[in-house]
């Protein structure tokens, strides 16, 4: 039976997207066959960062009868056990948590892991609360984002009820921000949210030129090695957070 990630945060543009790729990639290059499954509906862009521009179907057209699942599956360049979900453009389209089980039962024989990139927000993240093995929370070093994060977890435990697993990941990671307090913070949410931290991925321009190029990260490249601690901190092994 597949392990069911959500990739989620309170806040926009943390990096959600973006972590999604590089660990399904990660994942899928040890072998582990990976679907990322995009909710954004009416918002695509995995498309771009993973380089699949052919689309003719997407998770919309399954759910309106348009087409069957398999259709709307793309394969993804270089990598033979990587496969992605692109969401529907249309903002109207609403996917229902009826539809995520669904989806997720009808791939869950056939994968071994599948990551939700779930838009921000409580919405979408809720509707996934029963189906997620494990939520990845994808947070910035920055004051604001800290503190939502610390009660967008408050609000999944004590109001949505959500009994799985939960992770920190810190994206966009900054030396000034190292200097100015972080470290602080982190401690603060880690104390407030009880949550793990799983990694620490830095702002950097190789992560922003292969998401703008379409590129995979180059193997043994730091980036590349931190997206690999992820995934073998995620199937308990005991490896150091890289920075
Ligand atoms: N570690 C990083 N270093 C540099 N740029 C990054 C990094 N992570 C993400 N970005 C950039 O930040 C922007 C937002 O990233 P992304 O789309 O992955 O965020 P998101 O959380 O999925 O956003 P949304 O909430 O809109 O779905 C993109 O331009 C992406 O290239
Ligand atoms: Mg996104």
């Amino acid at each position: 039976m597949a392990k069911i990630f959500s990739i989620a945060s309170g806040k926009g543009g943390v990096g959600k997207s973006t972590i999604s790729c590089h660990l399904a990639k990660s994942m899928a290059g040890h072998g582990e066959k990976t679907i990322i499954i995009e909710t954004d509906c009416g918002l695509r862009g995995l498309d771009i960062i993973l380089n699949t521009d052919q689309i003719v179907y997407d998770i919309g057209d399954f759910i309106s009868g348009n087409c069957e699942l398999v259709d709307a599956i793309q394969p993804v360049e270089d990598f033979d056990h990587l496969h992605f979900l692109p969401a529907s453009t249309n903002f109207k389209q609403n996917l229902s948590h009826n539809d995520l089980f669904k989806i997720c039962e009808s791939l869950g024989d056939v994968y071994d892991n599948i990551i939700f990139d779930l838009p921000s927000g409580y919405a979408m993240t809720a509707k996934t609360k029963d189906i997620s093995d494990i939520f990845l929370i994808v947070v910035t070093p920055d004051p604001v984002c800290i503190r939502n994060a610390s009660m967008f977890v408050d609000f999944l435990r004590n109001d949505c009820k959500i009994s799985a697993q939960m992770r920190l990941i810190v994206n966009k990671m900054t030396s000034n921000a190292l200097k100015k307090g972080f470290v602080e913070n982190m401690d603060y949410i880690i104390d407030q949210t009880g949550l793990q931290l799983l990694g620490i991925i830095p702002y950097c321009e190789s992560i922003m030129l292969s998401n703008f190029l379409g590129k995979h990260l180059k193997k043994r490249t730091l980036t590349h090695k931190i997206f690999d601690a992820i995934h073998d901190r995620l199937i308990g092994k005991n490896t150091k957070i890289l920075i």
